[in-house]
């Protein structure tokens, strides 16, 4: 077992599903405390359990990202729980499709960006806030797409938007806040092992035909996978990488 988080705090948000919540389980795994942060307490619970059974140490915090106060309530809570707050992964998001540019409807238009991009902007301001203040600074990684600054795909112009927005948010954040000893990076996946992915009525296996077709390397990847990635860039292996957005998509946007 490697322990490169033993010791450290590390806060996932949207840690109650998909990937979110392999990403919690592979800090856990390697030692890290985790907060578990989402709006669903039952899901969330469900992976503060899935820790523990394996000897880890979790605990579950409800917060709706897109609300600046939660957000802040999120980072306080953390540190009251384990004291500090070492690594941060902004997660937590949301998947409308609406259709061509001139149908997509305003309501859909403003929960993507709400949570995808105002979400991850709240989130960003409470890290950072705690982490500069901790002599030993802190990592945050966001979860953006590669639909967005990658690739793009017809009826997703919200999604795409929003994501492509992280992708921006996160070099930008990266630039003005390595000086404060926090380094922010982004993971952008692609079609992914969890529901998200799904087209709506397609099964697991009609979507593994699909991807036969549209990836290069033909298939999902496994949520494993993204966390992988996620933990290298929050770990000491990555200390010299700034403001990269790392794309784990089986080469769909090479
Ligand atoms: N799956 C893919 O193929 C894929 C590909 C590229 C990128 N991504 C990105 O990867 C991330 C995780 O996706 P996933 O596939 O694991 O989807 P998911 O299972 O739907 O996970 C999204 C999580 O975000 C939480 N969430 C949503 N709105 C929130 C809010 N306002 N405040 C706090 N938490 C909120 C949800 O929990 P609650 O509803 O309980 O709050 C849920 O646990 C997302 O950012 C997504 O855009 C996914």
């Amino acid at each position: 077992m490697t322990t490169r988080f033993t010791g450290k705090t590390v806060l996932v948000t949207g840690a109650g599903t998909g990937i979110g919540r392999a990403i919690a389980l592979a800090f856990a795994a390697e030692g890290a405390s985790v907060v578990a942060a989402g709006r669903t307490a039952t899901s969330l619970d469900e992976t503060v359990a899935l820790i523990e059974k394996e000897g880890g140490t979790a605990a579950a915090v409800t917060a709706d990202v897109s609300r600046s106060e939660d957000a802040r309530a999120l980072v306080r809570r953390t540190v009251e729980h384990f004291g500090t707050l070492d690594v941060a992964v902004n997660n937590a998001g949301v998947f409308r499709g609406g259709g061509p540019v001139a149908d997509l409807p305003e309501e859909d238009w403003r929960a993507l960006l709400d949570v995808n991009v105002t979400g991850v902007l709240f989130s960003l301001q409470a890290e950072v806030a705690q982490m500069r203040d901790q002599p030993t600074g802190g990592a945050i990684v966001n979860i953006a797409s590669n639909l967005g600054a990658h690739r793009r795909a017809p009826g997703l112009a919200g999604y795409v938007a929003s994501k492509a927005a992280v992708s921006a948010l996160t070099r930008a954040a990266a630039l003005d806040h390595i000086a404060d000893g926090v380094r922010i990076n982004a993971v952008s996946p692609g079609p992914s092992a969890t529901p998200m992915s799904l087209r709506p009525g397609e099964t697991d296996a009609d979507r593994a035909t699909r991807m036969k077709s549209v990836s290069p390397l033909g298939r999902v990847s496994a949520t494993a996978e993204i966390a992988a990635a996620v933990l290298y860039l929050a770990s000491p292996d990555a200390a010299s990488v700034v403001g990269s957005d790392l794309v784990v998509d089986g080469g769909a946007a090479a």
